[in-house]
């Protein structure tokens, strides 16, 4: 029996909704708005002011690279938010130029291909050992026994805090960014009055417990500590700049929201392909693709754990006919994006020989591309190629769920069989 990616057929769902992916990505609604509809205009279920939805591939690039036109300092969520939240819940990618390229130069050292790279031994030694015990049982949740792990586990690593710390900080970072599902929170955003929290970030009171948590790595290395990547990050650029302590917080609380669950989504999306389409499997064996990079970057495609992130116009102008205002919000969505047909040759197919793969998965051809894409590669290209080495088999079982999000998509749990080697 094959489990389809998603169940979601409806070309009209109401995107504004929180349940909007809870059958899986509603593929079919982009593919119409894609087509009759590419600058769409959508009222908030919640009251709260609509939105624009740019869902066409060659639009995204277009208007993505626009930052003076739209903004990421207005917020980056559908939500509305007062000034005074965005101020107190602002990181670096909540601003744009020139602040926005100051501080990305003090942290994108510590992200680069070429850091990054030199955890590849640390990043396989955990696969490994999380493959040890999933594969052992025979069956089990692929997300729970492998996909949940590796992102923070990994992370914990490259930041240089204990491992230990691990669960606590996948915990965190699932209140924060899983604000929505009652699976990882205690604080619903929609379900209880989260309003006393919302000057936190994602109105999440994890966001303080993680705020202490960066205190105490700050205190350390002011101590002369040196904590991973951390460090580099700290360090002052050639022309003297450096970050404050509470720019530090922001960016460490948006380290653990932005690392955990994307990956771990990549990952659980990868496994159920792998699962429901045995010829993959053998196409990885027989090194029937393109080259590792490109398995992981079709995978991060064929998942698009980011559905979108907003921008905010800051003028007038008119596109596709369309009379956008200034202060609208505009949401890029990412997801439509990776299965558009005009981009991308045959979207809804896995195809690991892919030679040309435009994907926009981490917000590709503007300023904001994401600063995890290698780590993040790296880890999706090493699960690929640890399950090709000892899986000689793989199934889904029963049933999979999605989380309850219209920002992150993915599959929460994932029941499989495997046989190994
Ligand atoms: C497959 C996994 C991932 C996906 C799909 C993803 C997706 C994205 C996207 C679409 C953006 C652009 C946001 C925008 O345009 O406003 C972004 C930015 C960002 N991502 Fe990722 N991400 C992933 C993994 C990671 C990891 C592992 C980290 C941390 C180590 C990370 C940290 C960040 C940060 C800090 C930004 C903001 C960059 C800026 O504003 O300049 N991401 N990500």
């Amino acid at each position: 029996m094959s489990y389809a990616f998603s169940r979601q057929t409806d070309p009209h769902v109401d995107l504004s909704s929180l349940d909007a992916f809870n059958e899986g990505a509603p593929f079919a609604t982009f593919d119409r708005m894609r087509r009759e509809d590419p600058m769409a205009w959508s009222d908030m279920a919640s009251g709260e002011t609509g939105f624009w939805s740019v869902t066409r591939h060659a639009d995204l690039l277009e208007l993505n690279r626009q930052a003076d036109l739209l903004s990421s300092a207005r917020g980056i969520r559908m939500e509305d938010q007062s000034p005074e939240e965005v101020e107190a819940r602002k990181t670096f990618q909540e601003t744009d130029a020139p602040h926005h390229r100051g501080f990305r130069a003090l942290v994108s050292k510590a992200f680069s291909k070429s850091t990054v790279a030199q955890f590849e031994d640390q990043i396989r030694k955990i696969v490994t050992e999380l493959l040890d015990v999933a594969l052992a049982e025979g069956e089990f949740d692929a997300v729970d026994r492998i996909a949940r792990r590796l992102p923070m586990q990994m992370l914990a690593q490259i930041m240089g805090v204990p491992q230990e710390d691990g669960p606590w900080l996948v915990e965190k970072g699932d209140a924060l960014i899983s604000n929505a599902d009652p699976d990882y929170t205690n604080f619903v955003v929609d379900q209880l009055d989260s309003d006393a929290y919302r000057m936190l970030p994602f109105r999440s009171p994890a966001a303080v417990d993680l705020f202490d948590y960066a205190n105490g790595l700050l205190d350390r290395m002011d101590a002369g500590e040196q904590i991973g990547v951390l460090n580099l990050c700290r360090e002052p650029t050639s022309s003297g700049a450096q970050m404050s302590r509470d720019e530090f917080r922001n960016f460490f609380c948006l380290l653990v929201a932005a690392g955990n669950d994307t990956t771990r989504y990549s990952i659980s999306a990868t496994i159920h392909a792998l699962a429901n389409d045995p010829a993959l499997l053998g196409q990885l064996q027989r090194g029937e693709i393109a080259s590792w990079e490109a398995a992981a970057d079709e995978m991060i495609r064929y998942a698009s754990p980011t559905t979108h992130f907003r921008r905010t116009a800051m003028r007038d102008f008119t596109f596709h006919d369309r009379q956008v205002r200034e202060g609208d919000k505009v949401l890029l969505w990412f997801l439509s994006g990776n299965r558009d047909e005009t981009a991308i040759a045959d979207p809804y197919r896995i195809d690991l020989m892919r030679q040309r793969n435009p994907f926009l998965a981490f917000g590709q051809g503007g300023p904001h591309i994401c600063l995890g894409m290698w780590l993040a590669k790296l880890e999706v290209a090493i699960v690929l190629q640890e399950l090709a080495k000892r899986l000689t088999g793989i199934e889904q079982v029963a049933d999979h769920a999605y989380l309850r999000s219209n920002f992150i998509h993915g599959i929460k749990h994932l029941p499989v069989r495997v046989r190994a080697r």
